[in-house]
């Protein structure tokens, strides 16, 4: 068979598009820019079949184009793993889950995202997908919000980073990630309606840095713009986020996407930057099927802007491998992939406090009692269009809410059981921990307590920091019976601690996916090291917050309703920025983390050569045990801009058997040592004396350097 033109894989992808574009129909032009939901849409008590041809329970479909070999796009949610849509009429797709993207987030490994992200991407592309919905980087200001188990916590460098490395692994399979919610999509309270008020320039310092940096990385071929709205324009009409700054000051050269009934207009948005409109049924009017044909007749919508949008979307399907490397279905390697979200799991577990060395599990213990959270046959899970439905089904079904953002779901993967096979010659026993008083007699007398604590964050609703259920007196119970007790958050979310002086031990093990009771064993037994370190603040109370109550519960959140402020006073300072500028004490750091060995960080110094600064210096291992230390440097400055103190500049995370020593290089991001500034419309490093600070948190150092800079913009 004669090959189209631009079948030839010398020409690059932009050259490719073009020759396509050209043999297209306007038909055949709406149908690539138009996209439809893959599964039942339940709306307004109404139930909506999609179109023939969809893989049931997807996320959108985007019909071929077969005359020109273009491949329908299939779309699958998200970053943890291949999700399934509610109400789908097919069975659930069963597959494996990455932890929550905080637990990623905090293995500080981009190598471990990588592979993470490899191995849910090849599940989509296994499952018939070429388009992941992976790739949330909504940096966590408002430490309720429920999404923030899916994104990377509150540093730009370190969830651009970690998010940049997971989407480069999703498309190493040669299928398309998003990079999503663009932007300042920062809680789920007010989502649809919300105007976030936040400082341009501020915005560029934080949340877009985040998300230009990751893009820097991987290249995603999409981004997902969000439900909110920006100083009062939707986030999917917002010619300054997806034009000015997305297109033109980052050139990216892929295609942004709607979220799910997040386009409200045809001209305003095509005009503003969108090139694709996502399952358009949650629209509630088809803004890309007929009303693009007539707005192109009006010339409302040019055809030159048409055109660029088909391009987008067919230069990323050509750039990302779609186009060459067809996705074709067939069996998945569930070991394979459940290996890479077990070591994602362990090394994003972070030890917080560890009293008498309690941990890890001593050999020769003859009682050790385990309980709550459903410990016994799995571990949680956070809800929304993110949820992998687990192979092997629910651990513990029945829990409300059953439908979306439902259900809450528990992958079977019991930290029970995998103590249980490593601790043979102890008694182990367990409590669901529904009656405090039961539990706390149960653990009387043993030689070590474990309690599982959980909450569930999911998508469409924030979260107090509160522990649901009455686990709070549960804990309090238990440890003033036993005070060798060591809490086990499973948590989506900082949570507040009112029995932290009482216990012993406290690790955050997160939303842990597919293997996670095998990794908390293994991390609690220190099998393998407790690697972890925060990648988000947790707060010691809520008067601590920019916002210490929720903005908007009062308000309706209605597609289209009326607009309210949500104000950002914090500015770029999110998270530790913001306690280091304000002198408060959080409960625990940001970068903070306890190892099963103890680190000595030596020889910091710092040079600048042209306007680049790096960092070098040793750590040491100088404990008995193997470990993994986390050297952190934090660059700080006085005034020009700044918005806090200090800012995360580097890290390494580095393997060491006891008494070894390594030596690390940093190079700091030069965005990192400038403010951004809209006059000039440029970053702007100030002269002056830049202090490098080295040490295991945002809170701890044992190093200092200095360098000084000249004054330069780029
Ligand atoms: C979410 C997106 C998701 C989409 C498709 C929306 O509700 O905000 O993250 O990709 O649904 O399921």
């Amino acid at each position: 068979m004669a090959a189209n033109p631009w079948d030839d894989k010398t020409l690059d992808p932009d050259k490719r598009a073009d020759l396509v574009v050209k043999q297209m129909t306007l038909d055949e032009k709406i149908t690539v820019v138009d996209g439809l939901f893959g599964s039942v849409a339940r709306l307004n008590g109404r139930e909506i079949e999609p179109v023939a041809g969809v893989l049931m329970g997807s996320a959108g479909h985007i019909p071929g184009v077969p005359r020109l070999g273009i491949p329908a796009q299939e779309e699958t949610d998200a970053g943890l793993g291949v999700a399934t849509q509610g109400n789908t009429r097919d069975k659930v797709r069963e597959r494996t889950s990455l932890p929550a993207g905080l637990a990623t987030a905090a293995t500080w490994n981009p190598e471990i995202a990588f592979q993470g992200g490899a191995a849910i991407g090849s599940e989509a592309r296994l499952s018939g997908f070429n388009v992941m919905l992976a790739g949330g980087v909504n940096l966590t200001r408002e430490p309720r919000n429920g999404r923030n188990f899916e994104y990377a916590g509150e540093d730009p460098l370190l969830a651009g980073t970690i998010v940049g490395a997971e989407i480069k692994g999703v498309q190493s399979n040669h299928i398309v990630s998003t990079i999503k919610h663009f932007a300042e999509n920062d809680q789920e309270t007010g989502r649809m309606v919300a105007s976030a008020e936040m400082d341009d320039d501020q915005a560029r310092m934080s949340d877009l840095l985040a998300f230009q940096i990751a893009i820097e990385i991987a290249d995603p071929g999409s981004v997902m713009c969000s439900y909110n709205r920006v100083h009062g324009t939707y986030a999917c009409e917002n010619d300054l986020l997806m034009t000015k700054i997305l297109k033109k000051d980052w050139g990216f050269k892929g295609y942004v996407m709607s979220d799910w009934g997040a386009d409200y207009s045809t001209a305003k948005a095509i005009n503003a930057g969108l090139d694709q409109e996502s399952a358009w049924v949650f629209d509630g009017i088809n803004h890309f099927g007929d009303d693009l044909k007539k707005a192109v007749a009006d010339k409302s919508v040019s055809q030159k802007r048409l055109d660029e949008m088909v391009h987008r979307i067919l230069r990323s399907l050509f750039a990302k491998g779609v186009m060459d490397d067809p996705v074709k279905p067939g069996p998945i390697d569930y070991a394979k992939d459940g290996a890479a979200s077990q070591a994602d799991a362990e090394e994003g577990i972070v030890l917080l406090k560890n009293d008498g060395g309690l941990l890890p599990v001593k050999p020769g213990l003859k009682k050790v009692v385990v309980i709550g959270a459903h410990a016994d046959v799995g571990v949680p899970a956070g809800g929304g269009s993110s949820l992998v439905y687990p192979v092997g089904g629910n651990a513990f079904p029945g829990i409300a809410p059953t439908t979306w953002p439902g259900p809450v779901m528990f992958h079977p993967s019991s930290p029970l059981k995998a103590l249980k096979s490593r601790l043979g010659q102890a008694e182990i026993a367990y409590a669901d921990g529904v009656d405090p008083a039961a539990a706390a007699k149960l653990a009387t007398g043993a030689d070590l307590v474990l309690v599982f604590a959980r909450n569930w964050d999911g998508e469409d609703h924030d979260e107090p920091l509160t522990l649901p259920d009455n686990q709070d007196a549960l804990i309090s119970s238990v440890a003033a019976a036993n005070s060798k007790t060591v809490v086990v958050l499973e948590t989506g979310n900082p949570v507040l601690m009112p029995w932290l002086g009482k216990v012993s031990g406290v690790v955050e093990a997160w939303y842990s996916g597919t293997s996670g009771g095998e990794a908390i064993a293994r991390v609690l037994t220190g099998e393998v090291d407790a690697s972890g370190r925060l990648p988000i603040t947790f707060p010691a109370s809520l008067d601590q917050l920019p916002h210490p109550q929720l903005v908007g519960t009062d308000k309706p959140n209605i597609p289209g309703g009326p607009a309210y402020a949500l104000d950002y006073p914090e500015g770029a300072a999110a998270g530790y920025k913001w306690y280091d500028r304000q002198n408060l004490s959080p409960a625990f750091p940001f970068g903070f983390g306890l190892s099963y060995s103890t680190y000595a960080y030596e020889n910091l110094s710092a040079q600048e050569e042209g306007g680049k600064v790096t960092v070098s210096f040793t750590v040491k291992n100088t404990g008995s045990r193997p470990g993994k230390s986390v050297p952190q440097v934090y660059v700080g400055h006085q005034g020009d801009g700044w918005e806090a103190p200090r800012r995360l500049a580097g890290w390494q995370k580095v393997v060491l058997q006891p008494g070894q020593s390594k030596q690390v290089t940093l190079s700091v991001d030069p965005r990192l040592l400038a403010h951004y500034d809209g006059k000039t419309h440029k970053w702007e490093i100030a002269k002056g004396s830049d202090e490098l600070s080295l040490g295991s948190s945002s809170r701890d150092f044992t190093q200092k350097a200095s360098v000084d800079l000249d004054a330069k913009s780029f």
